[in-house]
């Protein structure tokens, strides 16, 4: 009997289990297990897994190095954590600077020849930003200092296999390291900001006129200086401006009903779980992402032109759709659609009425931070604790009010 035969009849179970399941993260495991709601997001995170530590290859060669380059990415973004650290440890990184070099000479190697010429600007950046930060790594710790047994020795040998590496791509010690901001004035006001985040609206209709692709490259290049857990930029903005290809893409969405065929251009927002080498990390595609994705918006704002976010939904067959139109491999996830265009300026936006100050925001509260009494009495079951996330202690309170006012 196939599995999901077996699975049919405890489908009408489904309202009992859950109710049963839901405080549990085990016996909830086993209630997804039904209906596989999860099954595409489990296979995507292992199969990232298993490109991230080159157990499958990526689809062609120019990605087949990925695993590498975000092992690159984030250890070299550890390294200058480690530079700025006050004070700053005679020997630090012990436990990945190895992995680190290795992944700095793996894109030597790529390079093949004297010069960065062969490397793309993707990995030529790359090179030099890690490069640059691993030349001052070397130069600021002391080996000598270290304790760990025949880790000293390690580091020399890693010194000189990174600078045979660095000497191979030929190219300068540069500026790409820790540095001191210019804290000078910025020229942007807060006004300015509220302005800016009032005038962005979800905009649904769109002059019928193309959006010069320079426009939507400047608010990319703004986008890419958002936050990014360990600086993996784990995404890509995959762009549309051809009308079939955009009124294809965006009807495979659920919400573009009657309005998908007026929009200009699309992004279709890529994640990629190959960024990580553990599951722990699976959510961070979704964070970066639309955390680039409101940078993008705001700098095409600022350009004149207007978006609107658009639902992704987990939906088998739209998955499976858009995964056929643009060749997605299975950790490339979608995480959201923005179209796109100069806004026609007779075109409504809806209201939106956003939240008051005091239901978006409370100050100092965490009632597991209050003192906790120790008698059998009042110890937290295990149960309670897992279903709330905080103790469920009697008399614990919060540490500060919830209703101060700014
Ligand atoms: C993740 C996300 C998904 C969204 N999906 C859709 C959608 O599928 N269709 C749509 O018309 N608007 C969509 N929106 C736009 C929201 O409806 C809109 O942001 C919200 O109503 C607030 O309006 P505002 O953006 O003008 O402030 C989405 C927004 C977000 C952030």
């Amino acid at each position: 009997m196939s599995l999901s035969r077996f699975l049919r009849p405890l489908k009408k179970l489904r309202p009992f289990l859950a109710r049963r399941c839901a405080r549990s993260p085990r016996l909830a495991g086993f209630f997804w297990l039904l209906s596989g709601d999860f099954r595409r997001e489990h296979a995507g995170v292992l199969y990232g897994q298993m490109i991230h530590t080159g157990a499958i290859r990526g689809r062609d060669e120019l990605e087949a190095e990925d695993g590498p380059r975000y092992t690159l990415r984030r250890n070299t973004h550890r390294l200058e954590k480690g530079l700025i650290m006050r004070p700053r440890r005679p020997v630090f990184a012990g436990d990945y600077i190895g992995e680190t070099v290795d992944a700095y000479v793996a894109l030597a190697d790529r390079a093949r020849c004297d010069t960065q010429a062969d490397l793309d600007e993707g990995d030529r950046l790359l090179a030099a930003w890690s490069g640059d930060v691993l030349h001052r790594y070397f130069e600021a710790i002391d080996p000598a200092s270290a304790t760990k047994p025949g880790l000293a020795e390690r580091l020399t040998n890693l010194e000189d296999a990174f600078a045979s590496a660095h000497k191979s791509l030929n190219v300068e010690v540069g500026e790409h390291a820790p540095y001191r901001r210019d804290l000078g004035p910025l020229g942007i006001s807060y006004d300015d900001m509220l302005a800016l985040a009032k005038r962005r609206r979800s905009v649904r209709w769109y002059e019928q006129r193309p959006v010069d692709r320079s426009i939507v490259d400047r608010a990319i290049r703004v986008a890419a200086y958002s936050p990014s857990a360990c600086n993996r930029q784990p995404f890509e903005f995959r762009v549309f401006d051809e009308p079939e290809a955009v009124h294809r893409i965006g009807s495979i969405a659920m919400g573009t009903k009657g309005f998908s065929d007026n929009f200009p251009g699309l992004v279709v927002l890529v994640g990629k779980l190959r960024a990580y080498f553990d599951a722990r990390d699976r959510h961070v595609i979704y964070i970066d992402a639309s955390l680039a994705a409101m940078a993008f918006q705001f700098a095409l704002e600022v350009q004149g032109v207007s978006s609107c976010c658009i639902n992704w939904p987990d939906v088998r067959s739209r998955e499976v759709e858009i995964g056929r139109v643009m060749d997605l491999e299975p950790d490339e996830r979608v995480i959201m659609l923005i179209s796109f265009g100069h806004p026609d300026p007779d075109g409504l936006v809806p209201f939106s009425q956003k939240k008051s100050l005091d239901e978006l925001r409370r100050y100092n509260v965490a009632p597991g931070l209050a003192p906790q009494p120790q008698t059998e009495a009042v110890k937290p079951t295990r149960e309670a604790s897992t279903a709330t996330g905080v103790p469920a202690t009697p008399g614990a309170v919060a540490v500060a009010s919830t209703s101060q006012t700014s």
